[in-house]
């Protein structure tokens, strides 16, 4: 019951943006396929109580119940993640690598970038999400944000967030 639900849910609520299969087709939209279940879980409360809004997430979060965002988690946690297909650049993975040595981001992201509880999945998201988000929190524009997350990107460069993001975007499964 619940899964077929969510199932329903998901594809009348959240297709739209965050594709069919989990995996966003549109730029600054980021995919939830294959997310750590905690990190869903945790941001769906995050943003139905207001901590952090998202202006168009807003009429689709504010009635969910406990057990709704319970059976979203799940079921897009279960999902495949696959790239975006937008172009990565060699170069720019490479310098990525190195930067995410230095600054520990596997530490909590873990080596694979596939995340863990609270932690997000960063492997095969969007360039174009992960760039604008890395942003928001080096800037403290994201409302809500782990602060040990936008201590981990302050004071980068813009060059510096696209080269991780391409490196993000390159990891596999
Ligand atoms: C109208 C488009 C739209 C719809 C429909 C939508 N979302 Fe979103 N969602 C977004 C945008 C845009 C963001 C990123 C906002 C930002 O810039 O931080 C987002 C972010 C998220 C995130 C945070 C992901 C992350 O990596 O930080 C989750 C979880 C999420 N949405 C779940 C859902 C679920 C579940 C549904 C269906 C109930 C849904 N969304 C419907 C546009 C949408
Ligand atoms: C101390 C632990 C920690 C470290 C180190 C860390 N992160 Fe994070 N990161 C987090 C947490 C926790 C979140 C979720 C933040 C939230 O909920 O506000 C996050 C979120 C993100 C997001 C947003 C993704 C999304 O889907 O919304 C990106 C991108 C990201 N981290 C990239 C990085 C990169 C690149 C590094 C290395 C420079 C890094 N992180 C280092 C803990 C960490």
């Amino acid at each position: 019951m619940t899964f077929l639900f969510a199932l329903f849910l998901a594809q009348a609520s959240c297709a739209s943006c965050h594709g069919e299969d989990g995996n966003s087709k549109i730029a600054n939209i980021p995919s939830l396929a294959g997310q750590p279940e905690f990190f869903i879980l945790n941001q769906l409360f995050l943003m139905r109580e207001g901590v952090r809004p998202i202006e168009s997430m807003k009429p689709l979060v504010k009635d969910l119940k406990d057990s709704d965002i319970d059976a979203l988690a799940k079921h897009f946690a279960g999902l495949e993640p696959r790239p975006s297909g937008e172009s990565i650049d060699p170069a720019l993975v490479k310098r990525g690598s190195e930067l995410a040595v230095t600054l520990r981001c596997a530490s909590c992201h873990l080596p694979n970038f596939a995340g863990r509880q609270q932690m997000p999945r960063l492997a095969t998201q969007r360039v174009d999400y992960l760039v604008h988000s890395m942003k928001e929190f080096r800037d403290n524009k994201r409302s809500g944000a782990d602060t040990l997350m936008s201590n981990a990107v302050a004071g980068l460069s813009d060059a510096d967030l696209t080269a991780l993001a391409h490196y993000a975007a390159s990891l596999g499964k």
